[in-house]
């Protein structure tokens, strides 16, 4: 908590430039006051007008049904989420830009209008149709990042699919799990993908992956790199064939608010990663929304979030909320310092970027490279910042706010989870005076609060647990297939209360601001990613040499955090560095280069409570070469303790 304490005395402030203000959606504090105090004294005629906001079918019958911890939104109501996306905007919006897309490879660039991109979806929806795919089957993703990512997601959604993005970053391992856990019927992928200048073999892992899933019965193949692949007959088909053969027209499907619109998933504090469930009205609202009033959106902006459409800020911020809008959203396919540190700012200069939503791992990298980078380069078209992913260190921000917002720019810092949909703790840019370092306070309609495990609110400067207290249309429905461990997760911890659990520790200073700790279970943020340890944990003991291991974090300047593993070796395994190199790729290989350990120990032990519980708040002290250890009272066999720390990393 001594960085959050630290933070609170954070004396700067920073009201909106009274320009941005006056041209802003909500353009001050008390209009923002109003319309919260009204989402939660009347949610029911708040929520009705703000969903005015949608196009829908059919009319909801009841905004919300809440059965504790179910939510259904606008029950009875119908809508297509491709079709807000995409034929809403036909008429006014044909030939705006909806995706700019950059490649990896410099000067490989596309632009697809709304009437573009409405066409390749129709397409491919209806060639996903002719592969007999039907509303309700779930469908997988595993791609780069490139426009026909987004047509894919779309295109399910025209249909009624469920979408599942795997991260294109996950290795075969996790892509089998995750396929088998929601039973997909398809995957789609590419050939190959761009990083840093070399190719990603995107085929061949769902190949390896695939091999163990008895659910899939197609593979489309998009080609990207022209890489060459193994090819299934019968079951793999081209992306390109799948259309040639395929119907220009494709009806979208009327679909109940509360059809699945995609499943992701996100790493808890078990092994199994969770498989978060989002419905189409609710989150569709949420997504588009916080567009429209958190990066204060008008039609002429060029808005660019650089996050993966395989995590959540992808969905919410480069696909759905983004072109419900109707706004033009660059996409840019690669790595931020290839073929040099400055490719993000170039970016910015050559496509007039007005929005810049990235992650505080990236701007501690930025900051790290040289202020020389941005420097080469025209920013002025930037009118606006934003952040996500993990806190921000008030030096991250002043950086940001200096060196890319030259001063000019309010700076967003958006706190949000996978399972909420949409940002939840926000500033808004016209509105709120910000602070660095806080998230300041609630969106519309998001009743929070910091209690302690009693339930007890803590008031001004004390530390506790981030709660939400009633639900929110874009929150998750369940995990899929496992409606208990939903309850248990998320809604168990305050009993009948029915509040939300987020697992994060927070503060609320005098003026009610929200400070944001971090997690307060064993979740890592790495690089502004979420790794459970368990899951990490699971992967090392795979290793025919590990027994055992435990796994912390450990503070780490640019990524926040990182993987520092203790393992206990088998009696004839030698604790060799070359053992090392080969456990730290074999975590990779298991679920992803973002879970490579940055650190492995040997230890003989691991220390343990008598009840035989992992001291993980030990090994956290240790990991991170603290000189007082905490509390060791519990602590069943004393000699670990020092065994561990002569086990430091060379
Ligand atoms: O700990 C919080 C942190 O990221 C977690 C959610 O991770 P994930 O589901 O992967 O989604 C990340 C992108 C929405 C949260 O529980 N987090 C996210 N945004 C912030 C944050 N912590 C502090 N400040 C933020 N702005």
């Amino acid at each position: 908590m001594s960085n959050i304490d630290t933070m609170l005395q954070e004396e700067r402030r920073f009201p909106p430039p009274t320009e941005f203000s006056s041209r802003s959606h909500i353009g001050s504090i008390e209009e923002y006051e109003r319309l919260y105090r009204q989402s939660l004294d009347d949610p029911e005629t708040f929520w009705s007008q703000m969903a005015e906001e949608l196009d829908w079918i059919e009319p909801w019958e009841k905004v919300l049904e809440w059965d504790p911890p179910f939510s259904r939104w606008f029950v009875g109501a119908k809508l297509n989420a491709s079709v807000n996306c995409l034929d809403r905007h036909l008429g006014s919006r044909s030939d705006k830009v909806a995706i700019r897309w950059e490649g990896e490879p410099p000067n490989e660039q596309r632009e697809l209008t709304y009437a573009e991109l409405h066409a390749a979806v129709c397409r491919f929806a209806a060639g996903l149709r002719e592969l007999g795919l039907e509303t309700g089957d779930r469908v997988a993703i595993y791609m780069p990042m490139v426009p026909e990512l987004v047509i894919a997601c779309l295109a399910c959604a025209r249909l009624g699919l469920v979408h599942s993005v795997i991260f294109a970053g996950f290795s075969a391992e996790a892509i089998k799990d995750r396929v088998n856990d929601s039973e997909v019927r398809a995957v789609i992928t590419s050939d190959g993908g761009w990083r840093r200048g070399k190719v990603l073999d995107l085929k061949g892992n769902v190949d390896r992956a695939v091999a163990d899933c008895p659910s899939v019965e197609h593979v489309i193949v998009l080609r990207r790199t022209g890489t060459e692949v193994d090819w299934n007959e019968g079951r793999d088909h081209w992306w390109n064939d799948v259309i040639r053969d395929a119907p220009a027209e494709c009806e979208p499907v009327a679909l109940d608010a509360e059809h699945p619109l995609f499943i992701l998933y996100t790493s808890g504090t078990t092994g199994k990663p969770k498989g978060i469930l989002h419905t189409t009205g609710g989150y569709l609202l949420g997504a588009a929304l916080t567009t429209k009033y958190v990066f204060d959106l008008r039609d002429e902006d060029i808005y660019w979030c650089t996050a993966d459409v395989g995590w959540v800020t992808g969905h919410s911020y480069i696909v759905y909320g983004p072109l419900a809008m109707g706004a033009t959203t660059v996409i840019y396919e690669g790595a931020p310092d290839y073929p040099e540190p400055d490719r993000f700012w170039d970016i910015v200069e050559r496509h007039k970027v007005t929005i810049f939503y990235t992650a505080p791992t990236a701007i501690r990298a930025f900051m790290k490279w040289g202020d020389e980078w941005p420097e080469q380069h025209d920013l002025s078209s930037l009118r606006l910042l934003g952040t996500v992913g993990e806190p921000i260190n008030p030096e991250a921000w002043m950086w940001y706010h200096r060196t890319i917002g030259k001063e000019q720019c309010p700076i967003v810092d958006t706190w949000w989870q996978t399972e909420t949909g949409s940002i939840l703790i926000t500033p808004l840019p016209g509105a709120t005076v910000t602070k660095p370092g806080s998230a300041t306070k609630p969106f519309f309609g998001i009743e929070t609060d910091v209690v302690d495990e009693a339930g007890e609110s803590v008031g001004p400067g004390a530390g506790g647990l981030l709660v939400i207290k009633r639900p929110w249309p874009s929150m998750l429905r369940t995990i899929y297939g496992d409606d208990d461990r939903y309850r248990d997760q998320y809604w168990a911890k305050y009993g009948d209360r029915n509040w939300y659990f987020t697992g994060d520790g927070a503060r609320i200073d005098e003026d009610g601001y929200l400070w944001i700790v971090g997690r307060v279970d064993d979740v890592l943020n790495v690089a502004g990613h979420r790794l459970g340890t368990a899951e990490v944990e699971s992967a090392l003991v795979a290793h025919d040499s590990v027994v055992e291991a435990a796994v912390v974090g450990r503070p780490d300047e640019i990524k926040g955090q990182a993987v520092v593993a203790f393992c206990t070796l088998e009696s004839d395994s030698k604790p060799t560095d070359a053992l090392k190199g080969e456990l730290k790729a074999f975590v990779g290989e298991q679920i992803g280069p973002i879970a490579r350990p940055a650190e492995i120990r040997f230890a003989e032990a691991v220390p343990k409570t008598r009840s035989g519980k992992i001291m993980r708040r030990l090994l956290k002290d240790i990991a991170s070469g603290a000189e007082e250890v905490g509390d060791t009272t519990t602590l069943e066999d004393y000699s670990v303790l020092a065994a561990l720390r002569e086990s430091e990393e060379g």
